[in-house]
């Protein structure tokens, strides 16, 4: 008998990273065909990882490109849809909370192909943010959902969902794992952009809710330029043209650089004497690395980092922000709620079990 086959389908920078952790342990077990949707396209938003981390090649790549959610995601049902009559697989597997998310769980679910989605059960309870929307939708639609946290359970419990439910920890932890001490050995991104450790701040910003609104993009601007430290800003495309397109200026002190790949990024984090981030993945890559996160959001999914005293929430708030980055220092010893680091290990066993029975 051949190996079973999965379709996963990926599309933007934090499923690349996911990937990198899950695919090399799926290649034991299964036949795993990745579909790339385009989503992201920039080389410094996707090639750049799937070199790096080794990633399979895609047998697929769909070129959805950028585009409103309607489009982006009307466009990626239809591509997913023919790609699964052809593989005919007997899982499709997405990650996380993006378009792409939403899109290859909808094609496959109307096609009654099951559903297994990695890093099931968060909610920010804002159901403003379309990865909120994605991710209840998702979730619904899902046969086996792999829960990072226990309050991931809890949130899936509270919809009535407990069936195929399964805590087995992150995979981000699984890969911050494996790959923190091979940034620490290949990553030259200190000397060539003159940083010392713990001497400066890393800053990241794309969320809509904040690139979007040009009064939240300026405030937080604002905080940043407000402080004498030295910051440093790898800038997400959405973020440059929303800064270009409102003329806010950034201060001398604030070093922009263009996204990087992932080995420099962890390196920034892990030598970082703060975090400032809108991001998902780097408010818990800076708990994992033990970094304070300071998070430009009203609300998080990952309230385990704030509960333990290891991020803090400000908003878009400037005096927050200049507030946090001076004084905003964790005290508590750090906690295990992400798992032991075998995340991708349990989930390939457990679809394994799942087709024994
Ligand atoms: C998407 C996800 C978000 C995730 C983020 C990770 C959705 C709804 N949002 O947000 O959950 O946190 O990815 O980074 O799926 N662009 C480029 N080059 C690229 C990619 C994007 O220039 O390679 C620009 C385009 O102008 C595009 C904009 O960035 O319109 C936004 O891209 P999009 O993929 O729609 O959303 P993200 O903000 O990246
Ligand atoms: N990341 C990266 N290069 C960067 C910025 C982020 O490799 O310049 C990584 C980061 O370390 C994390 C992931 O991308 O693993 C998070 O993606 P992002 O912040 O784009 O999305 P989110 O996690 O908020 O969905």
């Amino acid at each position: 008998m051949g190996k079973l086959k999965i379709v996963t389908i990926l599309g933007a920078r934090p499923q690349f990273i996911k990937a990198a952790a899950v695919s090399s342990v799926f290649s034991e077990h299964f036949e795993e065909i990745l579909v790339h949707t385009g989503q992201h396209y920039d080389p410094n938003m996707s090639d750049v990882f799937f070199e790096e981390l080794h990633i399979p090649k895609p047998k697929y790549h769909l070129e959805i490109g950028s585009g409103s959610h309607g489009v982006m995601t009307g466009a990626m049902l239809t591509k997913i849809e023919e790609v699964l009559e052809t593989e005919k697989p007997a899982f499709v597997l997405v990650y996380g909370d993006t378009n792409s998310t939403l899109a290859g769980a909808l094609a496959a679910s109307k096609m009654l192909i099951p559903v297994i989605h990695v890093e099931a059960g968060l909610r920010s309870f804002n159901k403003a943010m379309p990865e909120e929307q994605n991710r209840i939708l998702t979730d619904h639609i899902s046969q086996l959902l792999f829960a990072p946290t226990q309050t991931a359970v809890k949130n899936l419990k509270h919809e009535g969902i407990s069936n195929g439910v399964h805590l087995v920890g992150d995979v981000m932890y699984d890969g911050i794992l494996y790959f923190s001490d091979i940034a620490r050995k290949k990553s030259t991104i200190l000397s060539t952009l003159g940083l010392s450790e713990k001497k400066y701040i890393l800053c990241t910003v794309h969320r809509a809710e904040n690139t979007n609104d040009p009064e939240r993009l300026k405030s937080i601007v604002n905080g940043l330029n407000a402080v004498r430290e030295k910051i440093v800003l790898p800038l997400h495309p959405r973020t440059k043209k929303c800064l270009q397109v409102y003329g806010i200026q950034l201060a001398d002190h604030i070093q922009v650089i263009d996204p990087l790949g992932y080995l420099d990024i962890v390196m920034l984090e892990a030598s970082a004497k703060k975090i400032v981030t809108d991001s998902g993945g780097i408010q818990k890559e800076a708990f994992f690395l033990g970094v304070p996160c300071i998070t430009l959001r009203e609300e998080t999914e990952w309230v385990e980092t704030v509960e333990n005293g290891w991020n803090v929430l400000v908003g878009a708030d400037e005096q927050k922000i200049v507030g946090a980055i001076m004084g905003f220092n964790p005290r508590e010893e750090r906690s295990d709620y992400f798992g032991k680091g075998n995340a991708a290990a349990e989930i390939a066993a457990i679809i394994r079990n799942t087709l024994k029975n």
